[in-house]
């Protein structure tokens, strides 16, 4: 019996695993008409101040803007908060639901105390588990109000009649209970505690880092189960297509060279004078942290200088002949915006040299920039997007590898080279082309 037991709990963890460690594999799958307002004007409406609880919509909206609730529940030129975004896993999608103020498909008639459940206990409003793929392990850390004032604002949010497409998830993931088993292992309902030996500064950043920001979902490693190893905080993920970097004091591949006003200027405009936020950091950035107030901001920057520094390991040494022909790579696809010597020019085209990304243990994250190319996220402060090109069709595998190794070991970054098994395999997840060889292909 016991062992059935365990077998069974085991069985739960395996099947949310890769629901957990969803974030970084979102697909768009469906479209519906186009939206009548976009996730930024909505959220940056007035609130009548004529309103009724006028204090409590503008709080409500604050923490929607601190969960970032938009990412996930907007598919791509979708209605806002109306869902239907695939979160894509291993071993199947799971759509998130409409949270527009529609009573029939949205969560207009739910009730405070089952908003709350969802928020604190990770349940729906019939009581049944939600995979963990909703940040529910973090939100638990909201107060009732916050809670409260988050249902109030989304009921001011226009109704969208839209039911989300039904999860494709095979047998036994598709089993909601199994949760329970997860949950059990990896989850206690919960409520913020603060340090009273810290500032006030200090305890509002950690709050937005450890509750609504649900920073670590991305930025903390994983066990085997999909839970956040909390061994390890913000050391750094990596998920399914991305890396989510070290955010810890480490000066190499952490934020420890970082100083806290340039952690304020990323998180506000996306970008600073040594990195730029890509992919899902991207919409972080848009939905979230640049319209957070510059208070919070400044909290979530105290707080992120005071994480130690995880420990620094020492990478292999790269084959010469890779470092060789990365350079002359990098000379003919790359120094036209990064420049020779990876300085960059700041704030437009990134800087590659002591480089945290550039350097995280898993090179997943570059080459997937290399592969896909990337925009950079557009806020009020830098409306105008950049981009970098991708380079799935003019250079191969192997040539992907060498040149991300031989940034990963040049002006100043140390980090194990990358091979081309690592870049072929990426390039079958994201469905990227494969170079076609022309006739003159010899001459290279
Ligand atoms: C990381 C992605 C993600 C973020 C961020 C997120 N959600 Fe969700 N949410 C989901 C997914 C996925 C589900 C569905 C889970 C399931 O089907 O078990 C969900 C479910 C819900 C539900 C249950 C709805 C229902 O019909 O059962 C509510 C309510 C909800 N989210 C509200 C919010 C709010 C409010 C925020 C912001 C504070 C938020 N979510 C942020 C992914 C997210
Ligand atoms: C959905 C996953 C996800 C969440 C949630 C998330 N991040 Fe990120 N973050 C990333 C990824 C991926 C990158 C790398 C972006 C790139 O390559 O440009 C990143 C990059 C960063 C960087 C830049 C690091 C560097 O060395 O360049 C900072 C700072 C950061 N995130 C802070 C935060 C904070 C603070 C939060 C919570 C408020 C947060 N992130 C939430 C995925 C996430
Ligand atoms: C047309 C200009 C352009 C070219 C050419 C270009 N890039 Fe980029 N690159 C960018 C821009 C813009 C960004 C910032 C995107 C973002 O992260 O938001 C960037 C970001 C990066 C980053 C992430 C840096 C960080 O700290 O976040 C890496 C790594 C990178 N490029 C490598 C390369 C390599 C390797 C090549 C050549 C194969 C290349 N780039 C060619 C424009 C370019």
């Amino acid at each position: 019996m016991v062992r059935r037991r365990r077998a069974l709990l085991i069985l739960a963890g395996v099947a949310t695993a890769t629901l957990a460690g969803w974030a970084l594999s979102q697909t768009r799958t469906n479209t519906i008409n186009p939206p009548s307002i976009t996730p930024v004007q909505l959220l940056s409406r007035p609130i009548p101040a004529m309103a009724p609880n006028a204090a409590q919509l503008q709080h409500g909206r604050d923490v929607v803007v601190q969960g970032d609730c938009v990412s996930c529940h907007t598919q791509s030129a979708g209605e806002p908060m109306a869902g239907g975004l695939g979160l894509r896993t291993p071993f199947g999608v799971i759509y998130s639901p409409n949270i527009t103020s529609d009573t029939a498909t949205g969560i207009g008639g739910w009730t405070p105390a089952q908003f709350y459940g969802a928020m604190h206990r990770g349940v729906d409003d019939q009581g049944k588990p939600l995979y963990p793929a909703f940040p529910y392990v973090y939100f638990t850390r909201i107060s009732r109000q916050d809670s409260d004032a988050a249902l109030a604002y989304l009921k001011t949010v226009p109704p969208v009649r839209y039911t989300p497409p039904a999860n494709q998830l095979p047998f036994p993931l598709n089993i909601r209970f199994l949760v329970r088993g997860w949950n059990l292992l990896f989850f206690r309902p919960g409520t913020f505690r603060g340090d009273p030996a810290r500032s006030a500064q200090w305890n509002r950043g950690a709050f937005l880092v450890n509750g609504l920001g649900h920073c670590g979902q991305c930025h903390t490693p994983t066990n085997f189960l999909g839970a956040n190893d909390n061994g390890k905080p913000f050391q750094g993920g990596s998920l399914d297509n991305w890396v989510a970097p070290d955010l810890s004091g480490n000066a190499r591949v952490g934020l420890g060279g970082w100083r806290g006003a340039e952690i304020v200027e990323y998180l506000k405009t996306g970008r600073n004078a040594r990195a730029q936020a890509a992919g899902p950091m991207a919409e972080v950035v848009s939905y979230s942290t640049s319209l957070m107030s510059d208070a919070d901001v400044a909290a979530i920057a105290t707080y992120l200088k005071t994480l130690a520094a995880s420990p620094d390991r020492r990478p292999a040494a790269p084959g010469q002949g890779a470092m060789n022909r990365g350079a002359a790579i990098y000379s003919d696809a790359c120094a036209s915006c990064h420049l020779e010597g990876g300085v960059g020019q700041p704030r437009y085209f990134p800087p590659l040299s002591r480089d945290a990304v550039v350097q995280q243990a898993n090179p997943t994250g570059v080459i997937h920039l290399i592969l896909a190319g990337v925009r950079t996220a557009p806020t009020a402060a830098r409306p105008s997007p950049l981009t970098m090109p991708s380079f799935a069709w003019k250079l191969t595998d192997q040539e992907i590898a060498d040149v991300s190794t031989f940034l990963r070991n040049s002006w100043g970054n140390r980090a194990a080279p990358a091979s081309a098994g690592d870049v072929g395999r990426l390039r079958r997840r994201l469905n990227l082309t494969r170079v076609r060889l022309t006739q003159n292909s010899g001459d290279h």
